[in-house]
């Protein structure tokens, strides 16, 4: 060891690091592996010559030369046949003792190897870029090489052969050129490194050669090892700018695991995991974690329960069915429902926040777009597609952008999104789980109207939602004074009426911890969700109206009930998980209009709006009350009944029962017995 420390040369000093039997095989198998790259762990140099390595992490461009004269030079040793063949080695180093974050990056960095870690949002596809030119000289047929490495393609500056030496002209052969592959990507800061309320950080990264080129897509999280370059913009007859811009020049890249089990959980954290798996209040702690602040929608804090929990996906050899959810909430303005979607995005491990255009060019899903100054087309990834793996929690998303309504079926079903555009074919993962919110379309929430009617989505989106929920701003004597009590309460003391069971930190881990498991259905709850299911589509059978409880809101089912059984930390989903589940679904279809108490079911009514006898009979009874109001001052419930089958043949039976909806909705009341009057 001493000895090869005395040894100055870097070129020696490093092929001795070679000659251990991990890189010997690392050598032999370039052959085998058809490449030229080589890859060496910094760690294994940091032990073996620690000067070494900070001399190449200090001055890259000096010593990577040596580095790869060396690995050449072992190279030869091992095998030296593919080594004659390739003629030249790329050393490629990975896991470098420090991140350097995106936002620390600066001018103290430049021409030194760093190593940063960040999601790509954009990539442009995979270009042939020349490293050695040919060109025959016109006037004597002569071709000489020149090597490449400046953006633009140099020319000689005069014929290669001594008898001529002349200018030019000179013509690019195509063919005795030497070619890489050579792609430029983006990379971001990831949501989760981002500060509350700062704009996330990018550098634009080279990457040159087969083995890094197409490595990484948008979305994928990765850590690139490479040099930091600076190079002044140049503006046409003005010169160079003074402020240079920074990219990266890779050298290594590596895809990282989205799995949530990496995040980190201390000893303690994990005890307190442990404790919180065997809690028998388990559900009722986590939702009364979720907003503490907001007071009320209970039903929809469970919701988002199972949304942060999520489902299994499954992964069948021919199809995929997702395991994320969907939850929609539509309602009047002032209902909360940015404030929760802020809470949930900054609550769930990779959660994102963003409305409905989006926050970049790319939108929602993704767009092709035209790079600047080049004129080549550059792949960005979108909302969804950054949030792979995530939450996304997407606020009116109603003003989504045109390209985006049409690639979103596929985001939400299927968890991609593919491009084909501008020269760019690509799919993208989307594996979200999706909080999205909306304005009613007419300002407030119409009860009479359908959910499509209400909202301008079509029902292809809204049926690709597992729950739908409404949120509607009606005065209402005894929540109003409580809520009233918990605003003013919160702004006068400052802070938090009610304080969380868990805390967020420790709920972010808990969710994390609990993704690993995969929850079975029992006999029992599998019964449960069957009978239901079935119950209502027989229901359902019976309208004149096609069809529309589907497979979808099956699959919602068993979504719910297993993320319910993870919420408990249990391998086996119970009757009790069965049950929420289709008590939640109940609540949303109900939300929406359906009254599943009635032995006809009618989910047409939420997506098409096809019977819009309902929704007419209402306005019907309304128009009615108002009338007779008119004509006696009250309207009388039997006079009410009489004229409603008279005129306009609405029986007794469903009279009643819409009556009762109305009731419900705070829409009609009664002042006095048998009598009703318009709210
Ligand atoms: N149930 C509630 N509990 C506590 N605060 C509430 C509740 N409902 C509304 N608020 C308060 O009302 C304000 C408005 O909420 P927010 O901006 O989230 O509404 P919104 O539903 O997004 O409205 P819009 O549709 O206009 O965007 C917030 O400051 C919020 O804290
Ligand atoms: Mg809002
Ligand atoms: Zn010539």
């Amino acid at each position: 060891m001493t000895e090869e420390l005395l040894v100055a040369d870097p070129q020696e000093r490093f092929q001795n690091l070679l000659k251990v039997e991990k890189y010997r095989q690392r050598l032999s198998q370039m052959a085998i592996a058809d490449t030229t790259s080589l890859v060496v762990d910094l760690d294994d140099l940091l032990t073996a010559d620690s000067e070494l390595a900070e001399n190449i992490l200090e001055e890259p461009d000096e010593q990577l030369e040596h580095v790869n004269q060396a690995a050449l030079a072992q190279l030869q040793i091992e095998e030296p046949e593919y080594a004659e063949k390739i003629e030249k080695v790329t050393v490629r180093f990975k896991g470098l003792p420090l991140t350097t974050s995106l936002r620390a990056l600066g001018s103290i960095h430049i021409g030194k190897l760093v190593m940063v870690e960040g999601i790509i949002i954009r990539a442009t596809p995979a270009r042939p870029m020349v490293t050695q030119a040919a060109f025959r000289c016109r006037r004597c047929g002569n071709v000489t090489f020149v090597d490449q490495s400046s953006p633009f393609l140099s020319t000689p500056v005069q014929c290669s052969d001594p008898a001529c030496r002349r200018k030019g002209p000179f013509e690019f052969l195509q063919k005795e050129s030497t070619f890489i592959d050579s792609q430029q990507v983006r990379i971001q800061e990831t949501p989760e490194d981002l500060p509350p309320g700062q704009l996330p950080r990018w550098i634009n990264v080279r990457l040159e050669g087969r083995e890094l080129v197409d490595v990484a897509r948008p979305g994928d999280i990765v850590s690139i090892v490479g040099v930091v370059r600076a190079v002044a913009p140049t503006y046409p007859r003005k010169g160079k700018l003074r402020v240079f811009k920074m990219h990266l020049d890779a050298n290594f890249i590596d895809v990282v695991s989205k799995e949530p089990e990496t995040a980190i959980i201390s000893p303690e954290e994990e005890e307190k995991i442990l404790e919180l798996t065997k809690d028998p209040w388990i559900h009722r702690k986590v939702i009364q974690s979720i907003a503490p602040s907001i007071y009320g929608y209970e039903h929809i804090k469970e919701s988002i329960m199972y949304l942060l929990f999520g489902g299994v996906p499954k992964e069948l050899p021919d199809i995929k069915i997702r395991g994320d959810m969907n939850v929609l909430l539509i309602g009047d303005p002032g209902t909360a429902k940015s404030q929760l979607l802020q809470y949930v995005a900054r609550l769930a491990p990779r959660g994102l926040y963003t409305s409905g255009r989006g926050s970049t060019a790319a939108g929602l899903t993704a767009a092709v777009l035209r790079e600047k100054g080049g004129g080549g087309m550059t792949l960005e990834a979108g909302a969804l597609v950054l949030a792979d793996k995530g939450v996304a929690c997407i606020d009116e998303i109603d003003k989504m952008r045109k390209e985006d309504r049409v690639a979103i079926h596929e985001a939400m079903e299927q968890h991609t999104v593919s491009v084909a555009k501008g020269g760019i074919v690509a799919t993208l993962n989307a594996r979200t789980a999706m909080l999205a919110a909306a304005n009613p379309s007419l300002g407030r929430y119409d009860p009479y109207r359908t959910v499509a009617e209400n909202i301008s989505l079509p029902v292809t989106i809204l049926s690709r939602f597992d729950l739908i929920f409404v949120l509607r701003d009606v005065p209402e004597k005894e929540i109003d004074s409580k809520m009233t009590e918990h605003i003013l309460d919160l702004h006068s003391t400052g802070i938090a009426p009610v304080e969380p069971p868990i805390p967020p930190d420790l709920l972010r881990k808990y969710i994390s911890y609990t993704k690993k498991l995969k929850p079975l259905l029992s006999k029992e709850a599998l019964n449960r969700l069957k009978d239901f299911y079935l119950k209502m589509r027989s229901a359902s059978e019976t309208e004149e109206t096609p069809i529309a409880i589907t497979a979808r809101q099956l699959e919602s089912l068993v979504r719910i009930a297993e993320a319910r059984a993870r919420v408990a930390y249990r391998k086996e989903i119970l009757a009790e998980d069965a049950e929420a589940a289709i008590n939640i679904m109940r609540r949303s279809l109900e939300e929406v209009g359906i009254d599943l108490s009635s032995d006809k079911i009618d989910i047409d009514i939420l997506m098409t709006g096809k019977p819009k006898s309902v929704r007419d009979k209402l306005r019907v009874i309304l128009d009615s009350i108002v009338a007779l109001e008119k004509e006696t001052g009250m309207a009388e419930r039997s006079a009410l009944l009489e004229k409603l089958e008279r005129e306009y043949e609405i029986i007794g039976s469903e009279a009643e029962r819409l009556i009762e909806q109305l009731v419900r909705e705070g829409t009609i009341f009664s002042p006095e017995k048998g009598c009703l009057k318009k709210a």
